[in-house]
């Protein structure tokens, strides 16, 4: 039985802000088993809703040492569909609303590390392996290092560190070495966390893990080159040997055409054409023409440059000007959001947007529609596509990182495939790209089998949870 301590900033139901949550709410559910023990820690943001809350119960406290300051750790743990979970709780750190984007964002995530450490400890749980994710949980990592050396405890903790986005990496000033990790002046090192006159936290999780991770095969790859390394191609060369790319999957039981209640039709693959009847459900909501003819685009997205909206931005009145609709779902960056509304406003018929975020919702949509439109500038692997393709609504991607491993642009000639996608960073290749989709859309049974071969992708969690189990015994050369 391999012991395996799953640490992230957030994990859903609990906390979300983006795909890393999902991902820590699914992946340990899958590889839970005879021969893996997973506990999830992650920290008791004020957001978590009173529903979780009132099913905690308390485990104990301890305390960390940040600087000369000391630092109050109580950890709380409930069951989830089967995986203990435990929070890290500290009002000063976590009573906030948000989870990131604060001034203090490398001192709350190196205490909730410190404190996770602490609290294994306090428990008497000691892990053969910690698998942390993205620049928050890898102080661990980092941390790890010395306490190895310094205390018996933590000797033998082998460490997993996985990066969903390698664009956030705590860039912090050095003092924080010091003041905030206790840690001698020599980490301040090029081979260890120095960048430029900074440290750089993701880069300790990279040097300092036992094996890194990332999130679909092609971005591994994409992460050695400067287009896509964020700075950091030099250290990812440099230790490439101990980097694989795993994809993501998402949960089969949430994300089920043929079960889910939160759309208003179920179907599954014998009766796609029920489809329709959800589209008509949604152009009544969105008070747009009801009409099955008219192919209907989404974007459910975080509104981001990274997710490729200023191509949208460029071709959206082209895009509108054809016999379409497009539905909007997300929040984000004020010029997206304001460019929706205004188009919105401009053309009703034609566009509906849905500033905000709601769980039910999207599923309609995903559910509903017939093209899922995703053009990003990167992708270390995207959930959404995953989605899209699970209710047979047909993916158009740029086909990049984990959008390229896991949507198959259809060919004509062999009549394989189960999206549409493009390569270059360009706003008219992405309009050329929806616009051959939409040729195939009227030609009735091609598009039928197009939508059969996208239900039949399989993106659970199966195949990937049993590489990861793989990456586990490796790691402890099992
Ligand atoms: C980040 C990445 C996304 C990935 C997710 C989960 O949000 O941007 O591509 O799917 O993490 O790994």
């Amino acid at each position: 039985m391999i012991n395996v301590v799953f640490v992230a900033s957030e994990a859903a139901p609990f906390a979300k802000t983006g795909g890393l949550a999902d991902v820590a709410g699914s992946l340990p559910k899958a590889m839970q088993g005879k021969d893996v023990s997973v506990k999830v820690f992650m920290p008791l943001h004020a957001k978590i809703s009173p529903i979780y809350k009132e099913q905690m119960s308390y485990v104990g406290f301890t305390s960390v040492h940040l600087g000369w300051r000391s630092q109050y750790v109580g950890v709380l743990t409930m069951k989830y569909e089967g995986v203990d979970y435990y929070f890290i709780d500290n009002e000063f750190y976590f009573k906030r609303h948000t989870l990131y984007g604060e001034g203090d964002d490398p001192e709350r995530y190196i205490y909730f590390s410190k404190a996770v450490l602490a609290a294994l400890k306090m428990m008497g749980e000691k892990p053969d392996i910690i698998h942390t994710n993205d620049w928050h949980t890898a102080p661990i990592n980092i941390l790890l290092d010395y306490y190895k050396r310094h205390d018996d405890f933590y000797k033998d903790i082998k460490t997993v560190f996985t990066i969903h986005n390698l664009r956030y990496q705590g860039v912090c000033d050095p003092y924080v070495l010091g003041d905030l990790m206790n840690l001698p002046f020599e980490y301040f090192d090029e081979e260890r966390l120095k960048f430029y006159e900074s440290i750089n936290i993701l880069k300790g999780g990279i040097v300092f893990s036992d094996h890194v991770t990332t999130v679909s095969e092609s971005y591994a790859h994409e992460i050695t080159t400067p287009y896509f390394g964020e700075n950091l191609e030099g250290v990812i060369n440099k230790y490439k040997d101990k980097l694989s790319g795993i994809v993501n999957g998402i949960d089969y039981d949430v994300y089920a055409p043929a079960t889910d209640p939160n759309i208003p039709v179920n179907y599954d693959l014998r009766s796609i054409g029920r489809k329709k009847e959800i589209k008509a459900h949604l152009q009544v909501k969105f008070g747009l023409p009801v009409d099955e003819n008219i192919p209907m685009l989404a974007i459910i997205s975080r509104l981001a440059d990274m997710k490729g909206l200023d191509l949208i931005a460029h071709i959206l009145e082209e895009l509108l000007s054809l016999d379409v609709q497009l539905v909007v779902l997300g929040t984000g960056e004020q010029r997206y959001e304001d460019m929706f509304k205004y188009f919105h406003y401009r053309y009703p018929n034609k566009l509906a947007s849905r500033i905000y975020f709601d769980q039910q919702e999207s599923h309609a949509i995903y559910a509903g529609s017939d093209l899922f439109i995703m053009p990003s500038l990167f992708e270390p692997c995207g959930l959404s596509q995953l989605i899209a393709l699970r209710y047979g609504t047909i993916p158009v991607v740029r086909q990049i990182g984990g959008l390229r491993d896991t949507v198959m642009p259809y060919n004509k000639y062999t009549g394989e495939g189960n999206g549409f996608g493009f390569m270059n960073y360009n706003a008219h290749e992405l309009l050329f790209t929806i616009k051959d989709a939409l040729s195939y859309y009227h030609d009735h049974d091609t598009w039928k089998q197009i939508v059969k071969q996208a239900m039949k992708a399989n993106h659970g969690w199966e195949k990937s949870s049993k590489a990861y189990l793989d990456v586990y015994a490796k790691v402890l050369g099992k």
